[in-house]
């Protein structure tokens, strides 16, 4: 993740956000932070290698020490039900990243900056490439957020053919932490709105989808699905517009874009 000492100042502006874990090697770190459920407080793991990073669809994710590899511990506020979907919240969490990714890498000479954009449900994309990707789970009390980013590879395994990481596209290392900061200011703000229904949020995420009004395939454990994808609604999830004319609501799934 990051070599060297990490400046306590960049530290404690991270922790404003919730406990702060800051681990060398664990098996992942959305179990990590299941385990601290019981403590009843928000917190924030990151660490430096995982041996058993989880994708979806129980995938292995590929991550080490130029990664940005984290988890959020949150607490659902029963109040607000809707905001704190495993659904809405991975919307969220792939535009925080968004922001976040673009504020870092605001270019001074003014060349356009590669817009980063989101792939429903959880992958976010910068020039075709998956840079993150996000993993929203549920146990008991808890709920998790977990976030694998390519921040500072110069090459990635060979075998991930669609990924890509930070350093390739903009060509600038980045302290991972300073990204994680970054997101953790988007990601909380971003909250608050989700939490009044602010219809700004949703906007934006459907303006930074790639999928929206393209043909798609998308996989459920069930079956497969082809048609229109027409829309993500305020719950974040995909409205689709199926061949054979009907619509159809998916809270999760597999999504191939069909050209
Ligand atoms: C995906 O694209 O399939 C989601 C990948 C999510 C990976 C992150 S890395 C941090 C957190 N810990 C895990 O075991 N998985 C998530």
């Amino acid at each position: 993740m990051v070599n060297g000492a990490i400046p306590g100042e960049l530290l404690n502006r991270i922790a404003r956000f919730g406990r702060l874990y800051l681990l060398d090697t664990v098996t992942s770190t959305n179990d990590y932070a299941f385990s601290l459920t019981s403590r009843n407080e928000p917190a924030i793991v990151v660490a430096r290698k995982q041996t058993h990073g989880r994708g979806r669809f129980r995938r292995r994710w590929f991550s080490d020490e130029k990664s940005l590899t984290f988890s959020l511990l949150l607490f659902p506020d029963r109040e607000k039900p809707a905001a704190f979907s495993a659904a809405a919240l991975t919307q969220l969490a792939g535009l925080a990243l968004c922001r976040a990714i673009e504020n870092r890498f605001v270019n001074p000479a003014n060349t356009p900056t590669p817009r980063p954009l989101l792939r429903w449900p959880n992958d976010v994309l910068v020039q075709e490439k998956k840079v993150a990707g996000i993993l929203c789970e549920k146990r008991g009390n808890g709920l998790v957020v977990g976030i694998g980013v390519n921040v500072n590879q110069t090459e990635l395994p060979a075998h991930l053919t669609e990924a890509g990481s930070l350093y390739s596209i903009y060509r600038t290392t980045l302290n991972p932490l300073e990204l994680l900061e970054e997101f953790l200011k988007e990601f909380f703000s971003g909250l608050e709105l989700l939490k009044r229904a602010d219809p700004g949020i949703w906007n934006e995420i459907r303006a930074r989808s790639v999928i929206l009004n393209h043909r798609v395939e998308i996989r459920t454990l069930l079956r497969r699905h082809t048609g229109t994808a027409i829309d993500i609604d305020d719950a974040g999830r995909l409205v689709l517009r199926t061949d054979s004319g009907r619509l159809a609501l998916f809270t999760a799934g597999q999504v191939r874009q069909l050209r």
